[in-house]
């Protein structure tokens, strides 16, 4: 089984960033952490990207549909208010679930609003890095 996970906007300033809502290791740490996961779980084989752009988000999600089993994102503030990737996800059969560092519903009104929350299998928030993990245990139930 392999997995895509597509990090969004600002995310590769993690660590330097508001360290009381993302932690303070750094973005590669977090890729590694997010590697180990993966590989502990035993058969789920896991890319990690990170892109400061909504396009390349996009065609990421429409390549992974041929490529990987399924996606965990971290859209960054896209979350909010890109209906575009909204599409790409509902577009893609593959599933795709949605994580956060930080607890979005416990943030500004903007940040408690996902747009593309309804088009992902699932939403996990708020355990830092962590939430990767869930997310990874998740989609390796859904997809075994
Ligand atoms: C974030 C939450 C978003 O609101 C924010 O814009 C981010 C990071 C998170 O991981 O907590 O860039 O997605």
């Amino acid at each position: 089984m392999n997995v895509l996970v597509i990090n969004g906007p600002n995310l590769n300033l993690t660590g330097e960033r508001n360290p009381a809502q993302y932690g303070s290791e750094n973005y590669q740490t977090l890729v590694e952490y997010i590697k180990s996961e993966a590989a502990k779980i035993g058969y789920v084989e896991c890319e990690v990207i990170q892109t400061n752009h909504e396009g390349e988000i996009i065609d990421k999600l429409h390549a992974a549909r041929n490529e990987f089993s399924g996606v965990i994102i971290n859209a960054g503030a896209y979350t909010h208010y890109s209906y575009a990737i909204t599409d790409a996800i509902e577009a893609i059969k593959i599933p795709v679930i949605e994580v956060h560092l930080s607890n979005i519903h416990a943030r500004e009104e903007f940040r408690r609003k996902s747009v593309i929350a309804p088009a992902c299998k699932g939403s996990i928030a708020g355990f830092g890095k962590v939430s990767y993990k869930a997310a990874l245990v998740a989609l390796a139930g859904i997809i075994a």
